[in-house]
């Protein structure tokens, strides 16, 4: 009871999202959800994306201009299709008043090309990533990633979605109608002030900022019609610091097909799924039992509605998902391999340590051989206020999940990651492998403990 106050009041010194007591607000279904642009590339010269940050005005309140941060748009960003194999250019250009760097979160790219805090972009500058695509179908996505500013970029809505498509999601045949039975949902909860804006140095938390307001692809209020069929939702969490359990309100089990970098081997099936900041997972919902009537909803696990579904019953389809989609395993070799790097994770607020060191630019923290597996063993250390999870983020590469407290991961995480949720207290080893060269961060992705020093970097040699 006194620590339930305690923590629930203590907003100042900044632990308010050991609890996250800023209760959300149940989305009214009001308005249809944005679906956002897929972006098309210049195919003149190879294949390039021309992606730029900028300033914008948004109606997210009808008749209310909320000023905003988007990319190629006024708010979020489009969504890049690439398809494993191909050389992609990404042409970056930052239109804003203030530098910013664009990381490619789950891509396995050159160091020199991550967008991590040193590839800093200042106004009107324009860089060019390229690089072959190497890794399996999946959802990632970008963000900016600049020291101390990463937070307040993200949270005015830099934020877009990465595609990767291979053979194998080609030949699936999954849903992958884009915006017909294939959504992205990007999860991000905001706080605005009396003139609906965003003020987040006013909101800002130290262990987190959240607020009472979900948007969902940046829309209040949304809802989303689907189909009389199997619809795929690729669910994001893009929030500064809020996790989600997302469930169904009708009770109903729904498959998980993807974790943040792959298909599972099968889909599995699962009655909720927790996502913290930066993790995303794939699911199939089945709406063909169901009808114009049906009250169905996306909730979270305190019940509070974030998306309700409207179904059209003039769309279906026949599609039988597949009982094989990938071939993931952690080997005999992955499991007996020694530990080779030790993370203490440990703090809250302004006070948070990695080996009880805070970020320094300056500084490499860990060294590690291109092609080289390592096992990484990651302790979430409790604090006197009991602790709490820390989303460990890795950047260029995914890996794999050895065990949790030396158990087998659960199904939902048996499958390729870069972001994971390490509770307080618990021992986290993962397979690591860069396949390329370069500095990269490693962090937690609650954006507020990252830019007060949770964060580190480990140099692919
Ligand atoms: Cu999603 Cu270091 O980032
Ligand atoms: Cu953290």
């Amino acid at each position: 009871e006194e620590m339930m106050g305690m923590e629930g009041m203590d907003m100042e010194n900044g632990h308010a999202s050991h609890t996250n007591p800023v209760a959300l607000n149940n989305s009214t279904g009001e308005n249809e959800i944005a679906l956002p642009p897929l972006l098309e590339p210049d195919k003149e010269n190879g294949i390039v994306y021309d992606i730029t940050a900028q300033k914008g005005k948004t109606e997210i309140y009808k008749g209310v201009q909320t000023e905003t941060y988007g990319y190629n748009g006024s708010f979020l960003g489009p969504v890049i299709r690439i398809n494993k194999g191909d050389t992609v250019k990404f042409r970056t250009n930052n239109n804003l008043t203030e530098a910013t760097t664009f990381h490619w979160h789950g891509l396995d790219v050159p160091g020199v090309g991550d967008g991590g805090p040193h590839q800093l972009l200042q106004p009107g500058e324009t860089k060019e990533v390229e690089f072959t695509v190497n890794q399996q179908a999946s959802t990632l996505w970008f963000h900016p990633h600049p020291e101390g500013a990463t937070a307040e970029q993200v949270y005015k809505g830099l934020a877009g979605l990465i595609y990767v498509e291979d053979n194998n999601s080609k030949n699936l045949g999954l849903p992958d109608d884009y915006g017909t039975n294939d959504f992205p949902l990007v999860f991000q909860d905001r706080q605005f002030n009396e003139d609906k804006q965003f003020d987040y140095k006013a909101v800002r938390n130290q262990d987190g900022t959240i607020g009472d307001t979900m948007l969902v692809n940046g829309t209040l209020d949304p809802k989303l019609t689907v189909g009389k069929e199997k619809v795929r939702l690729r669910l994001l969490n893009g929030s500064n610091a809020r996790n989600y359990t997302f469930k169904l309100n009708t009770g109903d089990s729904f498959k998980q097909i993807a974790t943040d970098g792959g298909f599972l081997n099968k889909p599995t099936e699962i009655s909720e799924i927790t996502l913290t900041p930066g993790e995303r997972a794939e699911i199939i919902v089945d709406f063909s039992n169901l009808d114009a009537s049906s009250d169905i909803a996306l909730i979270n696990e305190d019940d509070t509605i974030l998306l309700p579904f409207k179904i059209d019953e003039q769309k279906t389809n026949s599609i039988k998902i597949q009982e094989t989609l990938n071939n993931y395993v952690v080997t005999e070799e992955e499991k007996n391999l020694p530990v080779t790097k030790e993370l203490e994770l440990f703090g809250m607020g302004k006070m948070v340590y990695i080996n009880d060191k805070q970020f320094d630019m300056n500084r490499i923290d860990f060294t590690q051989k291109q092609g080289e597996t390592e096992i990484w063993e990651i302790y979430n250390k409790p604090d006197m206020m009991g602790g709490m999870t820390h989303p460990f983020h890795i950047h260029g590469t995914q890996f794999k999940i050895v065990s949790i407290d030396g158990k087998e991961p659960p199904v939902s995480l048996q499958g390729w990651k870069d972001t994971v949720a390490i509770e307080s207290g618990q021992t986290i080893k993962l397979a690591v492998k860069f396949n390329n060269k370069g500095i990269y961060m490693f962090h937690c992705h609650v954006l507020e403990h990252e830019e007060n020093g949770m964060m580190g970097q480990v140099e692919v040699l």
